[in-house]
């Protein structure tokens, strides 16, 4: 459980209610227009999948279940905040596994109708490309945007907040995903990506893994290198795991750099924001500051502990849409989730 301090607030200032529950994290969160967190809570599931090494979607929603109300409890009495402050209540709609939506959807659902509050079903994937905007920082564009997640990785052209091209994506497994089964292969736990990130540390990239398709265009494949790793373990099981977490980040981080840059050069981008699970790594965001400074864009990053899910790009991202219906009741609908809801929609 992650409670987070909580600023000083106003009682004229008004809150979006974000709540995320898409894949294995329950959070809720209080967040004003300008992306201050008022408060936030977030109960993560990690010891109930560790033995899976991956989401077991029945047990998540199970969990979201057991953890979302005791979560907004937690977060009204720690912000003092009134009900009358709150605008809107905004909950991820998609994309995620069904089941563990609707807890989320089913909740803001419930409370918009006993708060008499809109509710706002939000892109997830929106969601990440608005925490970088988290305490207060401002994204300018046109921008070249890396989400790499979990569940997603790809990049694409922002010319405006509003108009969006995607570049490409990966063809199979996600960065995440290839972090959290690299770490099942080496016993190491889960999830993976912060695991590797802190050995990597004390290791060194000398297993000369192959960077997949490196000098071809915007996509990724991650999973010839889950295979090339998974070899190097077979032909010798005792293998250096800090030089393994090592030369499979440097690996994966190279494709990413690479594509970051051709981005930036040929769309002429002045900004590079990097979203989503992976973003929170270390030398990740190093790397990405070196490059930057290199090509003389400019870096925009979430905090890094809101780079994983949360409730607060959530409701960040609830405020767009607010401000889109400006604020009007009229046209709420139920909300419906969408599983493989796109980035391109809202
Ligand atoms: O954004 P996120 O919380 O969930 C999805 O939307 O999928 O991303 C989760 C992913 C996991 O695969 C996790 O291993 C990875 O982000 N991750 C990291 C780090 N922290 C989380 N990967 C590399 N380094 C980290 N420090
Ligand atoms: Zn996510």
């Amino acid at each position: 459980m992650a409670a987070e301090a909580m600023p000083a607030q106003t009682a004229s200032e008004t809150y979006i209610l974000g709540i995320e529950t898409s894949c294995d994290d329950t959070s809720i969160a209080l967040v004003t227009s300008n992306g201050k967190v008022q408060a936030i809570e977030t109960v993560s599931q990690f010891d109930i999948h560790a033995g899976y090494g991956g989401i077991y979607p029945e047990l998540a929603s199970r969990a979201h279940v057991a953890a979302i109300l005791p979560a907004l409890e937690t977060v009204l009495d720690r912000s003092a905040v009134s009900l009358a402050q709150i605008q809107a209540i905004a909950v991820t709609r998609g994309p995620g596994l069904i089941g563990a939506l609707l807890v989320g959807i089913n909740t803001a659902t419930a409370l918009g109708l006993a708060w008499d509050k809109p509710v706002l079903g939000v892109n997830h994937l929106r969601g990440h490309l608005r925490s970088a905007e988290l305490e207060g920082h401002k994204v300018t564009y046109p921008a070249v945007v890396l989400l790499v997640s979990g569940g997603h990785s790809l990049i694409a052209h922002m010319r405006s907040p509003h108009d969006m091209v995607l570049l490409g994506q990966t063809r199979d497994d996600s960065v995440g995903e290839a972090f959290d089964k690299v770490a099942r292969m080496l016993d190491l736990g889960f999830p993976g990506g912060p695991i590797i990130d802190k050995l990597a540390a004390e290791g060194a990239d000398t297993m000369g893994f192959p960077r997949p398709m490196l000098h071809a265009g915007y996509e990724f494949s991650f999973s010839g290198l889950k295979s090339a790793v998974r070899r190097a373990i077979e032909l010798d099981p005792a293998l250096s795991r800090p030089d393994a977490c090592a030369s499979f980040a440097a690996a994966c981080f190279d494709v990413l750099i690479k594509k970051c840059e051709r981005g930036l050069t040929e769309t002429k981008a002045s900004s590079l924001v990097v979203v989503g699970g992976v973003a929170a790594s270390r030398p990740l965001r190093a790397r990405m500051q070196d490059l930057t400074e290199r090509l003389g864009v400019t870096l925009n990053l979430p905090p890094a502990q809101w780079a994983p899910d949360n409730g607060a790009m959530i409701a960040l991202a609830g405020w767009d849409l607010w401000r889109t219906k400006n604020g009007s009741l009229d046209d709420q609908t139920p909300i419906a989730a969408d599983p493989s809801l796109s980035l391109e929609k809202l």
